[in-house]
């Protein structure tokens, strides 16, 4: 065989990459095709013939272009995404060019090495118990789904039952509380484990979304049998913390199994998504809930650490290597600075916004995220702000979702890219208030 052209496509897409990159603070950040316009583009029929890889990458970059949202932007504020930053990127290129399979460790040492290393730090970063076991998931999804795994195998286990063994028919129900604005993740999570979403007893909260402890020893005591109480750091739409200390004590008095949803409360924003972790502290309860043997498989015959026993993945990326970059590239007062700085930049936005007549911000700002209502003249305030919500998506400055809070329709603006500054926000703001007037 011939020797395969290496550069050609790399240096394609490395060209395409670097335009991309160093665009982003001129380009809209918005799409700016439609997804049939996309459609059409990269369609047609089905190629009968191989063609040149150099030519399939350069037409995939011209094709998808229009239609790329400038996630890394330092002006888009959608959902909780952040972007990647340098360090992780490269990382994340070399981990499609090693090609590893970091499921077990004899496939990819330098991965799980790496995946160890990383979540030594990260345990560390986060203040959590230097014991913890750690997997490396796709999200806060995947991580919320492992953790409460273990909670589901823990808290059974220790009325007798197996779980992983004996499935849930006859199981005894375990009860789960959380807070009524716990992110969405948890319901589905409990779709997929069995338990079921109708096993959740949802917990008062306050204005802000915090989960109220007192409410929480209510209902602890009404019922029995295994539970699991779910806390969380950072509510999507007001980045609210729940007394995530003063909840562990009441779930632990009651024998009740803790779970905490980190996703962005816990962990700054400064790895690349599609990367998510999941954290411990009854490592047994982890292994037990994830762990897989088979006839083909050679597991670490001197206490390697094999992720797939803390993972729902088989096979899978060597995503600790971007995050490994992430930290190393940043370390822990590039983090706390980082983490610090979005804070801020929140807090801008929400004055430089609610300095002006007919603009609302319905959240306190303690984290990263900002809630915003625009009022209209004929009082329908709701229309006005989706409407403005969609201006200001189409008018390309920057980027930010709608979202319904408390009944009210308002705008939800997420801080979380490394690279946005005083400028982005500022410039933002007099886009946004462009939107709000209608011009
Ligand atoms: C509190 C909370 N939990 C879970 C998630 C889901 O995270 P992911 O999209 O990484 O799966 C989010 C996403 O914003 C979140 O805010």
């Amino acid at each position: 065989m011939d020797e395969p052209d290496w550069k050609g496509p790399l240096g394609e897409a490395f060209g395409s990459a670097l335009e991309y990159l160093e665009g982003l603070p001129v380009r809209p950040v918005g799409s700016s095709a439609s997804v049939e316009e996309l459609r059409v583009a990269l369609g047609g029929r089905l190629p009968e013939a191989p063609s040149e890889p150099r030519e399939v990458i350069a037409a995939l970059a011209a094709a998808a272009e229009p239609g790329l949202v400038a996630t890394p932007s330092g002006r888009f504020f959608g959902f909780v995404i952040g972007g990647a930053s340098p360090a992780a990127l490269a990382a994340d290129w070399l981990t499609a060019a090693w090609d590893q399979n970091a499921g077990l460790s004899v496939l990819g040492p330098a991965a799980a090495a790496t995946e160890q290393v990383a979540g030594g730090w990260l345990a560390e970063l986060l203040g959590l118990p230097a014991e913890v076991s750690v997997g490396f998931v796709t999200g806060v999804q995947q991580a919320n789904f492992t953790a409460l795994a273990a909670a589901r195998h823990e808290t059974l286990r220790r009325v007798g039952w197996n779980v992983e063994a004996d499935g849930l028919a006859g199981a005894p129900r375990v009860r789960v509380l959380a807070g009524q604005e716990r992110h969405d993740t948890i319901d589905r999570a409990l779709r997929f484990l069995g338990l079921g979403t109708a096993a959740v007893a949802p917990v008062a909260v306050d204005r802000q979304g915090r989960m109220r402890p007192a409410a929480l020893r209510a209902s602890l005591r009404v019922g029995s049998g295994p539970a699991i109480v779910c806390a969380q750091l950072g509510n999507v739409n007001t980045g609210a913390v729940d007394p995530v200390g003063e909840i562990c004590q009441v779930a632990h008095e009651a024998g009740a199994w803790a779970h905490v949803d980190g996703a962005f409360g816990l962990w700054a924003a400064a790895s690349p998504y599609d990367s998510g972790l999941v954290f411990c502290a009854h490592p047994d309860a982890h292994r037990a809930a994830m762990s897989v043997r088979a006839s083909y498989l050679i597991h670490g015959a001197n206490g390697e650490r094999d992720a797939l026993d803390y993972n729902p993945e088989f096979s899978r990326r060597a995503r600790g290597f971007p995050v490994y970059a992430a930290v190393r590239a940043l370390g822990r007062r590039g983090i706390a600075e980082l983490v610090e700085r979005c804070c801020a930049l929140a807090r801008r936005f929400a004055d430089r916004l609610a300095a002006h007549d007919g603009v609302e911000v319905l959240n306190d700002v303690v984290l990263n995220q900002v809630l915003v209502r625009f009022q209209a003249a004929d009082g329908d305030h709701d229309g006005h702000t989706r409407r403005v919500v969609r201006r200001v998506q189409r008018d390309g400055t920057c980027w930010m979702s709608g979202t319904t809070w408390h009944g009210q329709a308002a705008m939800r603006i997420s801080v979380t890219n490394w690279s946005t500054d005083e400028a982005d926000v500022d410039e933002s703001v007099a886009a946004i208030l462009r939107c709000a007037a209608g011009r």
